[in-house]
């Protein structure tokens, strides 16, 4: 596809970067999203799955779930679009990624700088003491696995009817607050308060370009739509701000 010259000088005149990233940017990687035909929310009920009272009811069935999900993320990888980020991360000054996703391959890719709204599916987290502790140090053979305190060990996400991460949300929102460029890649902008960050960057008048295959919510009313997969679509945005901050 070919970029409009109002994107491309968008791109060049960023030095403020705020990108929020969904499902969507895993899924060439080979990772689910969860809307969608073949999304887990069509296969799977989150009302059984993703919160408090489901555990409470049936913490082994949440932990299976989670397993299942866990063992596939030790096969992949990441791909083209998480690498564009990361490298777009190291040439940029002020380059904030906010990502709801919980795989880890933002890091893993080479971010640093990385929001994670809903937690990260390779923490375990005490459900009595709140103790953390990564996936390596437990195994799940079927029964839950319990801390040193007595207490229940859950997935270190955040679960439908639960509060994001303690001033994860407002470092999230002081990005899309001071930015002069705003990415919203592979997210269909309808969980809140995520989706709200475009908006925020929008009412501020600053360029908004929105990555994904597919129309969403969002595309009505931000400055450049992209529908193209992010693993093609952003390495061609890196090559554009990278033309226009060699020096
Ligand atoms: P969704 O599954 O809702 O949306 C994924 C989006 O990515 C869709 O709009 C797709 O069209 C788009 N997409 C798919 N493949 C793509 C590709 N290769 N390139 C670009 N776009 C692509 O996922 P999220 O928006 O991340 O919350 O969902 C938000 C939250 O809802 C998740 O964090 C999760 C879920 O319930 C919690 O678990 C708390």
């Amino acid at each position: 596809m070919e970029l409009s010259n109002s994107l491309i000088q968008d791109i060049k005149n960023a030095s403020h970067i705020c990108v929020l990233t969904g499902a969507g940017i895993s899924a060439e990687s080979g990772v689910a999203t969860f809307r969608g035909k073949e999304g887990l929310w069509s296969k799977f009920k989150p009302q059984e799955l993703a919160n408090m009272d489901a555990f409470m009811a049936n913490p082994r069935l949440v932990w299976e779930w989670y397993q299942y999900r866990r063992d596939i993320l030790t096969k992949v990888k990441p791909n083209a679009g998480h690498l564009a980020l990361a490298h777009w991360e190291a040439l940029a000054h002020h380059f904030v990624l906010v990502t709801q996703n919980v795989d880890g391959l933002h890091r893993e890719a080479g971010s640093r700088k990385i929001i994670e709204l809903h937690g990260n599916i390779r923490i375990n987290r005490c459900n009595s003491c709140g103790f953390e502790s990564s996936m390596d140090d437990i195994s799940f053979a079927g029964s839950v696995p319990t801390c040193s305190c007595g207490g229940m060990l859950r997935p270190g996400v955040v679960w439908f009817g639960e509060m994001l991460p303690e001033g994860v949300f407002e470092a999230a929102y002081r990005a899309a607050q001071t930015c002069d460029l705003f990415l919203s890649v592979g997210t269909s902008a309808v969980v809140y308060p995520a989706a709200s960050l475009p908006e925020l960057a929008l009412e501020r008048g600053v360029p908004v370009i929105e990555i994904n295959t597919e129309e969403t919510p969002l595309s009505g009313s931000v400055t450049h739509h992209l529908r193209e997969l992010a693993g093609t679509a952003l390495p061609k945005l890196l090559e554009v701000f990278e033309s226009g901050h060699s020096h």
